[in-house]
């Protein structure tokens, strides 16, 4: 098929060079003319494990090409994804005039029936907006808006819109049915379809169920702490029970990236603007803003006073894998440490420099080995691999106090104490 994708971003770019791959024929369009020549170049401008290999194996097939015309790329395609960012507003709802500028530019260049896709995150009734924007722009062409929200994760985003649980597609018309139906064919797994509101909601219900469930194991975790038991022991109990699953049960720091805040605070507008107080994900925001208060009262008790302390920190993007420092609890941290008079250095294996872009007067060091040297005390903001397997008794030499404050459960609290670290982690 012949497809348009609007927007080269994490979510689109990922999905264009997939649906590529898949034997369809994709534009990728990006109002960022930089970005566009980076892609064209054969390199992709954020990191994102297999992608660029991706990326240029299908452009060199030609199944693949990109562009900043958006004219060009629609007028080219059956099926035009909006997969653009839907940003948070100062009062948490959703930012939609990206979305909108879109829509109106695709109904400027429609000269023959498009299926126009929601990929974007966005708020239920939003495919309505779209529909009658589009009306008012065209006349006399026929088009349908669907509705197809994406699931994937940033650092496994590939191997998850290949092997996604589920496809979510939103129709009101048996002819877009076919065609997108048609389309997911190749992947083989269960399509959800629907109406139109019900996918749109099944996205923000899907993230905000996500973000609760991290949330809730925090709550257990600092429970865990007052009463002396171990959170890793208690989600590994609570996961083995089908009903609750396994997944987002691991305590730590609490969620950030691009999606999980900001749909948790839109979906909460939504709510409020239909009508329902939604307390609920008012309570899980308010833990999940708490939990890196904690952590910091941790690193308060390993150190006691912070001024002109100097603080290792190992992992500052909001994840493992990815160089994404969107939320990224990161930032506030080092913000807060720093604001109190203590000196940063950090080490990540891909953020660093998107980091430069946030933070100031941190010093970047090039391994694990040298944050460690001579810092008072080592901080571990982000579970990436290689944490995993430093070597500890090094680490302790190098330290100028044996402290580690973990927010990510990443070592064994036992093993740490007997090789004489003092360490804090999260719930246990
Ligand atoms: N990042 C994720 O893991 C993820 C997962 C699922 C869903 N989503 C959702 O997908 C959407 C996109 O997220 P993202 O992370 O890919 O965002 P992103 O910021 O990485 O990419 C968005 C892209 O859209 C481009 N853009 C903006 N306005 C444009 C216009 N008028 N014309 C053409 N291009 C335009 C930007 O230049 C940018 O490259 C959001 O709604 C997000 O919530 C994100």
């Amino acid at each position: 098929m012949k497809l348009c994708m609007i927007g080269a971003g994490h979510v689109g770019l990922v999905s264009a060079a997939c649906f590529a791959d898949l034997g369809n024929e994709v534009i990728c369009v990006d109002s960022d003319e930089g970005k566009i020549s980076i892609l064209k170049k054969g390199t992709v401008p954020f990191f994102e494990p297999g992608l660029e290999e991706l990326v240029r194996k299908n452009a060199e097939s030609g199944r693949l090409s990109f562009t900043a015309n958006l004219e060009e790329g629609v007028k080219k395609s059956e099926i035009v994804f909006i997969a653009v960012g839907t940003p948070s507003r100062e009062n948490g709802e959703a930012d939609l005039s990206f979305v909108e500028d879109v829509s109106c530019k695709i109904a400027e260049a429609m000269e023959d029936y498009k299926i126009i896709v929601e990929k974007s995150t966005v708020p239920v009734k939003t495919g309505e907006w779209v529909k009658k924007i589009i009306t008012n722009n065209i006349h006399g062409v026929e088009f349908d808006v669907v509705s197809n929200p994406e699931f994937l994760r940033e650092g496994s985003a590939i191997q998850d819109f290949m092997h996604p649980d589920r496809i979510v597609i939103g129709v009101e018309t048996e002819r877009a049915k076919k065609v997108m139906t048609e389309l997911y064919k190749p992947l083989n797994v269960p399509l959800v379809i629907t109406d139109i509101k019900s996918a749109e909601i099944i996205k923000h219900a899907s993230n905000s169920f996500l973000a609760l469930k991290i949330s809730y194991i925090n709550a257990i975790a600092n429970i865990c702490e007052k009463v002396g038991a171990d959170v890793k022991e208690v989600s590994n109990g609570m996961e083995l029970d089908g009903r609750i699953g396994k997944g987002f049960l691991r305590a730590g720091l609490g969620y950030g990236g691009s999606c999980f805040p900001k749909d948790v605070a839109a979906f909460t507008r939504i709510a409020e603007e239909a009508g329902y107080n939604f307390e609920l994900l008012k309570v899980t925001e308010g833990i999940n803003r708490k939990q890196k208060e904690l952590f910091l009262k941790k690193v308060k008790k390993a150190l006691w006073t912070l001024n002109n302390k100097v603080i290792g920190i190992l992992g500052l993007s909001f994840k493992p894998n990815t160089d994404d420092m969107r939320e990224a609890p990161s930032v506030e941290i080092i913000n807060r440490l720093q604001a109190e008079g203590a000196k940063v250095r950090a080490y990540d294996p891909a953020a660093t420099e998107n980091a430069r872009k946030v933070l100031k007067d941190i010093e970047y060091c090039a391994d694990p080995y040298r944050v460690a040297e001579g810092s008072d005390c080592l901080l571990i903001i982000t579970e990436w691999e290689e944490f995993k397997k430093l070597d500890l008794g090094k680490i302790k030499s190098l330290l100028k106090n044996p402290i580690i404050v973990d927010g990510r459960n990443v070592y064994e609290p036992e093993e740490l104490k007997k090789m004489g670290f003092n360490y804090f982690a999260v719930g246990r």
